[in-house]
């Protein structure tokens, strides 16, 4: 990975140039179509690969910006993005990414940096999943170095609490309705059912599950979920509405903040969620 994103772009000379989304309209025309073509082609073998390129994204944005050092592998000299803790064992789309990059270069030589393809993986990710449309704005240059424990402070994990949350995200500018907002993407993809086991069987050390959960739902999570630590590797649909039937025509948002990792839940007791859940 590290040799193929780290290509000397002509553009790094271009200090505090202005992101566009038209930036490469010359350049590399077909950049976006390219970049499609690789995913849906991907996904055709592993339809996961939506929700893994958009969070990929994020974790390269929140750790020095969107500066693609989440590709950057280890040195002898530098600990990697994907190795801290959030990342280990959890991030993929690293080799789709690449396959998009081989593609690229062949079109348009040393044009486009990898932070851009992320972002642009990102947004037609969503988009190919029948989500929301963004302008991608594009013209970002690729960091050199990684920063792992930047990554252990920035990362959210699922035990992170309400204030953890927002300090991280205030940290890049963005407020508790971004916050909110953001977490919509857990729609889709997949987590681990390590980060909701203490949910099921043993609630905040109360011995009991999560009394909020909904006893038929508990009982569906615990079959995909039992009480074995040493089966941490089954995953669970973030998107439980393919698990739940859903009468109450609440929003997606609410399925996720009801239903799945316990701090985001809390989000749901912020006024600020009130407007979001009428989306
Ligand atoms: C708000 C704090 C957040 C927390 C605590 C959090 C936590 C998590 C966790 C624990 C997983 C499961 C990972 C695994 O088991 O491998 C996950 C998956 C995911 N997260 Fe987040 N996340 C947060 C914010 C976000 C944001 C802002 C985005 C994107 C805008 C995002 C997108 C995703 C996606 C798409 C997946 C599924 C990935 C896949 O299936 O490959 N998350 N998240
Ligand atoms: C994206 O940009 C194009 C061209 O500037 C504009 O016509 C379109 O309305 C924008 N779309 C969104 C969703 O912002
Ligand atoms: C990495 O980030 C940490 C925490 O933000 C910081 O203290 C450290 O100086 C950074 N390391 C490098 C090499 O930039
Ligand atoms: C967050 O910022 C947006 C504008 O960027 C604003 O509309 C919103 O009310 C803010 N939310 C909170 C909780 O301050
Ligand atoms: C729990 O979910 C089941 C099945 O989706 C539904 O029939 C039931 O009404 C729900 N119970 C509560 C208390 O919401
Ligand atoms: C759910 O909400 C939508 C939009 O508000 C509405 O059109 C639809 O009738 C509602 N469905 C149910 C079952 O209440």
């Amino acid at each position: 990975m590290v040799a193929l994103c780290c290509l000397v772009l002509t553009s790094r000379f271009r200090v505090n140039a202005q992101l566009s989304p038209d930036y490469y309209s010359t350049t590399c025309p077909n950049l976006r179509a390219i970049v499609r073509r690789v995913i849906v082609n991907a996904a055709q073998s592993n339809p996961r690969i939506f929700a893994s390129l958009l969070r990929l994204h994020f974790h390269d944005c929140f750790v020095l910006g969107c500066d693609a050092s989440i590709l950057l592998d280890a040195t002898p000299n530098m600990e990697s993005e994907q190795d801290a803790l959030a990342n280990k064992n959890s991030i993929r789309g690293l080799n789709v990414i690449s396959q998009i990059k081989t593609e690229v270069e062949k079109a348009c030589p040393k044009t486009v940096s990898c932070a851009d393809i992320l972002a642009l993986s990102a947004q037609i990710s969503t988009t190919q999943s029948g989500g929301p449309f963004w302008n991608v704005t594009l013209g970002r240059l690729d960091g050199l170095v990684a920063n792992q424990s930047r990554a252990n402070q920035n990362l959210p994990g699922f035990f992170f609490t309400l204030p953890q949350l927002k300090a991280t995200f205030s940290r890049h500018g963005l407020n508790a309705t971004d916050l909110v907002a953001l977490s919509g993407a857990h729609t889709f993809g997949r987590g681990h059912c390590s980060q909701i086991r203490g949910r099921l069987y043993n609630f905040r050390n109360t011995g009991k599950p999560d009394p909020s959960l909904n006893t038929t739902y508990l009982t569906t999570l615990r079959t995909i979920c039992p009480n074995d630590k040493s089966n941490p590797g089954n995953i669970i649909n973030l998107d439980v509405s393919t698990l739940i039937d859903s009468t109450t025509n609440t929003s997606r948002i609410l399925k996720f903040t009801k239903d799945c990792f316990e701090v985001i839940k809390s989000c749901s007791q912020q006024p600020v969620q009130t407007p979001l859940l009428a989306l």
